[in-house]
């Protein structure tokens, strides 16, 4: 079923598209969705037309796919992803990083606004994701495997790709954007964390919690596709801050640090249009 949505989804791109699709995939996150009014945008597809994709429901979330460059690298970006939360199947969140290796994407660069677990990492900082914890309980793998996609048991040691990490580095240091890198943990949501949660996700090597990014970059290892992860900090988490939380942060502290993380963006992903050149 879900290789059959994949085809579906990929010849309806392929054919919008007519062209060769990029070979990075950017998912825009919580308060991150106006990085494609950067781009140079060549084609555009509401999720909804894309056939077996699922639609977003969250405020904020767009559910479009952009396709074009940015800073003049070539990238496809998924302005608004979906979250477990909004109640899909997890298989359902295969569904978009399949398509995207089926059509030739290698990097899948996955952002996302998080809760920091420090308060030495305040709202507005950045975090480069080094790994992860899947506190979801949920995996998108759970099911058949596909042995043409990838192995059942797969590893996950470096899952957030090292050269990639590296380039992301890079691109901080040129753009002048303090980074800092640590560890993503990743709940069902949809409620914020309670205090006594949080203090166990610190004794547990997190360093910041959100509710996205794990189910993709879990199918992105699994088929083959290289992860890298940034984490815009939009609060402390519970218990560390002394506010309650509330989306409408989330949102607001997106919108501050727009540009330095627009930036950091276009700076890293002209680094992967380098690191394709050098490749081909
Ligand atoms: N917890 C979970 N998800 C989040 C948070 C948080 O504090 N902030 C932004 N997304």
């Amino acid at each position: 079923m879900i290789t059959e949505a994949v085809a579906g989804a990929a010849n309806a791109i392929a054919e919008r598209l007519g062209a060769d699709f990029p070979k990075t995939v950017l998912v825009l996150g919580s308060g991150l969705g106006r990085f494609g009014e950067t781009m140079e945008v060549t084609a555009e597809l509401s999720y909804a037309d894309i056939p077996g994709f699922p639609v977003s429901t969250v405020q904020g979330h767009a559910g479009r796919l952009l396709i074009g460059t940015a800073g003049g690298a070539p990238v496809a970006c998924m302005q608004g992803r979906m979250h477990l939360y909004e109640g899909y199947d997890p298989q359902q969140l295969a569904i978009p990083v399949r398509t995207f290796k089926r059509l030739g994407a290698e990097r899948l660069i996955l952002t996302n606004a998080a809760g920091s677990l420090h308060k030495t990492m305040g709202p507005g900082a950045l975090m480069m994701i080094e790994d992860h914890i899947n506190y979801s309980g949920r995996n998108p793998l759970m099911g058949p495997n596909d042995d043409d996609v990838g192995l059942r048991f797969f590893d996950m040691t470096e899952a957030y790709d090292p050269a990639l990490r590296e380039m992301m580095q890079a691109a901080a240091v040129e753009t002048g954007t303090p980074l800092r890198h640590g560890v993503y943990l990743c709940t069902t949501g949809p409620n914020f964390e309670t205090p006594a949660e949080i203090r166990m996700f610190r004794q547990w090597g997190a360093d910041a919690v959100g509710m996205s990014t794990v189910p993709e970059c879990l199918v992105a290892r699994h088929c083959g596709l290289r992860v890298a992860g940034l984490s815009m900090i939009s609060n402390l988490a519970a218990g560390i801050s002394p506010e309650p939380l509330s989306h409408e942060e989330v949102m607001e502290e997106g919108e501050k640090t727009f540009a330095q993380v627009s930036a950091l963006m276009t700076a890293f992903l002209k680094r992967c249009a380098e690191e394709d050149v050098k490749g081909a």
